[in-house]
């Protein structure tokens, strides 16, 4: 089944909770219903689209004048198992941290470090989610969508996802043209825990014994102490990525600021850490308008209340601006900024 709405408000489907409006707003719950909605609207094939999961990655700067795709497929099913691993298909519209927990209640081991991170199944491959040392990409067998110029069902082997810091195929070459309608995750039935996070070792100890469900409560124990809860108040995680410089640029900043956070990335080039540079710059827990910088974690933006779009835009433009005139770093954004042509 398919629903279609017109001028349909998308402020309880972003995080940032900005009242921004979408020309057609489009929930289906099979995929085939997806591929039929275009022989009743042949026109809306036209239309300009964006795929949404739980909004918890973009900014609307603007209404989106256009078609926005929202899929609600459901369900956890196991696809194949043996003695070490299980792989699990997942729907696109299954809320991220649902499966995490599922999977640590049944000890299916790999994805314990991702707890709590919000959003859809959908946007995990396309953005590659990751935190606390484990990337999405580690655990994603195959993507299954479909492809949007043609209408046919592909489904894509994790390997061919083109995986990077927080890419994908599916955000490059593919941009706009897969609707990823389900996921399998190959799980490990042993553990295999990565736990060299800065201070998640004691974290877990306050919890008991190492095993997942402890390395969960540690995560989210982590997260809640560091990151704003979006549902109290407005943001969408991290709004830049960590930026990567090579490692000849990031030795006379070694040299200036010994405390600078910097890790290795591939053979000659690092990351360097965006929030400590936003700190360092003096963004911290400050405001712009109805925007401001998390007083916990600079790297996330929040929405005071009533902040638009663009104030929060303008914001992140005024802070990448500063660290590039003080670190002549260029800062990236994570998030999506959806925003008139
Ligand atoms: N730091 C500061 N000031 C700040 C924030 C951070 O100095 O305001 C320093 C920290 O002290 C630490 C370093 O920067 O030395 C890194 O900070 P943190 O461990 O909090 O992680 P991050 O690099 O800022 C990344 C991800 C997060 C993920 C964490 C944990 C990106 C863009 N962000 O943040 O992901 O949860 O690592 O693994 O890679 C997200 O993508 O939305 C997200 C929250």
């Amino acid at each position: 089944m398919h629903i279609l709405q017109k001028n349909y408000s998308l402020k309880s489907l972003n995080t940032f909770g900005i009242d921004a409006k979408a020309k057609y707003y489009l929930t289906f719950d099979a995929p085939q219903d997806f591929a039929q909605f275009f022989d009743q609207y042949p026109s809306l094939k036209l239309e300009k689209k964006l795929f949404l999961g739980a909004g918890s990655n973009l900014l609307f700067v603007t209404d989106f004048d256009g078609l926005i795709i929202h899929p609600k497929i459901e369900g956890i099913k196991c696809v194949h198992e043996d003695g070490n691993s299980i792989d699990l298909e997942v729907g696109a519209g299954v809320n991220w941290d649902f499966f995490v927990n599922y999977c640590v209640e049944n000890e299916y081991y790999g994805i314990e470090n991702l707890s709590l991170i919000p959003g859809n199944i959908g946007a995990v491959p396309v953005q590659n989610i990751g935190a606390y040392g484990v990337e999405a990409s580690s655990l994603v067998y195959q993507v299954n969508g479909i492809t949007l110029d043609t209408l046919q069902s592909k489904s894509i082997n994790g390997k061919d996802c083109e995986f990077d810091y927080r890419t994908s195929l599916f955000k490059e070459k593919l941009k706009d043209n897969f609707l990823v309608t389900s996921v399998i995750f190959r799980l490990s039935k042993q553990p295999n825990f990565k736990i060299q996070y800065e201070g998640l070792v004691d974290k877990i100890a306050q919890f008991g014994p190492l095993n997942i469900q402890n390395i969960r409560k540690a995560i989210i124990a982590i997260r809640q102490a560091k990151l704003p809860d979006p549902a109290v108040l407005g943001n969408a995680g991290s709004f830049f990525k960590n930026p990567i410089v090579s490692e000849n640029q990031s030795i006379p900043l070694r040299q200036q600021y010994s405390d600078i956070p910097v890790y290795p990335f591939k053979p000659g080039l690092v990351k360097v850490a965006a929030g400590w540079l936003i700190e360092k710059a003096g963004w911290k827990g400050s405001s712009l308008g109805n925007a401001a910088v998390h007083d916990r974690q600079a790297l996330v933006l929040i929405n005071k209340g009533e902040a638009s779009g663009e104030e929060i835009f303008q914001l992140s433009q005024a802070i990448a601006t500063d660290v590039k005139s003080k670190f002549d770093i260029t800062l990236e954004r994570e998030v999506q900024l959806i925003k008139a042509d």
